[in-house]
């Protein structure tokens, strides 16, 4: 009898069961009654008037979709618009926004290494900047975390272009990348430097400028940020920021640029609305970081072992993948949604609660939230 070309699936998910690692969707309703500290909306715009009313009237003005790719059809004056006030905003000479954060990451990756480029990356980094090394034809070295003497070695004695990438906050642990040592090491040996500010912009840097800005490395010649829409801005999206040539060379050449749908302008409007909001309201990046901190401090006073954050990002170990879950399950079934990081979403193994902390919690909430989290925590 012939086997199914599919049965390898059900053995995977046996394996996958059997390790506690199944996961399942679960949408959420548009009022939710929990309160949240697993989404990545970290100064709270993803609903706030003023921002869904700037996505609703470019939706209105422009359309659904943005009807082609940025090279035909799919880029409108609030694409340019957008671009120049992120180019404005984070201090650099020019951006390139693309339908989303993954996009960005492929495009500048792949767009700036190539057969003989070396790329040193960080073993925290995202899955989209891994990706970028497997599709860029380099040959990636994979360094220890967050330490700039093994980026050194790395770099020393290649000859040849180079480039050192980085995640600015790191997604699971919420701890920052050493920029100021690493951009010194990539001048000593001439190589660039690559920035994943998806978790900074907003948060990080005089009014959330983001992380580039906050190390005096925002529209540096050598330096190149990605950023996602997604997260401080409440929107969707990706941009690439750097200098111009950069940028016109990724128009050129980066594939998940060229080859895909511009952003929906609803997307573009509402990022544009979240940025005008944000230059009103600088203080909202300092309220999103001194949340995180508050929380840890609760955490941690009561014993639960977590990292320092330096952004939004607080995350607390668990035991195992199953406590994980369930602990993540016992806080939402006590009104908190948090988020819940797994193997293969980390790259040490180690199962943790992720929470986000938002700008427009309430001192209440923080205390409210902490106290599910440690009554709820595995005991042992
Ligand atoms: C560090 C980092 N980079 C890139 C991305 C991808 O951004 P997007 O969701 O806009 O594709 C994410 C998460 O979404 C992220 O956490």
């Amino acid at each position: 009898m012939s086997r199914h070309p599919f049965d390898w699936i059900d053995a995977r998910a046996e394996q996958r069961a059997r390790a506690g690692l199944v996961r399942t969707l679960r949408p959420r309703p548009a009022e939710s009654p929990l309160l949240d500290l697993a989404s990545n909306d970290y100064l709270g715009l993803a609903r706030h008037p003023e921002v869904t009313r700037a996505g609703a009237d470019a939706c209105l003005r422009w359309g659904a979709g943005s009807t082609g790719s940025r090279l035909v059809t799919g880029s409108t004056e609030l694409h340019a618009e957008l671009e120049a006030e992120l180019a404005g905003f984070c201090g650099f000479e020019a951006a390139l926004v693309l339908a989303s954060g993954y996009a960005a990451n492929l495009a500048a990756v792949t767009a700036l290494t190539g057969f003989g480029t070396l790329i040193v990356s960080d073993s925290g980094n995202h899955a989209s900047l891994i990706d970028g090394c497997r599709l860029s034809r380099a040959v990636t070295e994979v360094v220890p975390h967050t330490d700039p003497e093994a980026v050194r070695k790395a770099l020393d004695g290649h000859d040849g272009p180079a480039v050192v990438i980085t995640d600015s906050v790191f997604s699971v642990d919420g701890d920052a990348a050493p920029l100021t040592e690493l951009a010194t090491a990539c001048r000593r040996y001439g190589a660039a430097l690559l920035v994943d500010d998806a978790h900074g912009l907003g948060v990080l840097g005089d009014g959330g400028r983001g992380a580039a800005s906050a190390a005096g490395l925002a529209g540096a010649p050598d330096v190149v940020c990605t950023a996602t829409l997604s997260k401080s801005l409440g929107s969707q999206g990706g941009v690439v920021l750097g200098p111009a040539r950069v940028i016109e060379h990724l128009v050129n050449s980066a594939r998940t640029f060229i080859f895909d749908t511009g952003l929906a302008p609803a997307a573009a409007g509402a990022a544009m609305g979240a940025l005008r909001l944000l230059r009103r309201e600088p203080e909202r990046a300092a309220r999103g970081r001194a949340v995180a901190r508050e929380l840890y401090e609760r955490l941690t006073t009561a014993g639960l072992d977590s990292v320092a954050p330096d952004a939004c990002v607080v995350s607390v170990r668990a035991p195992s993948a199953e406590a994980a879950v369930r602990w993540a399950a016992d806080c939402r079934a006590a009104g908190l949604a948090v988020g819940c990081f797994r193997p293969p979403s980390v790259p040490d193994g180690i199962s943790r609660l992720r929470l986000t902390a938002r700008a427009d919690l309430t001192d209440q909430q923080i205390a409210d939230a902490a106290r599910v989290i440690v009554t709820t925590a595995p005991r042992g």
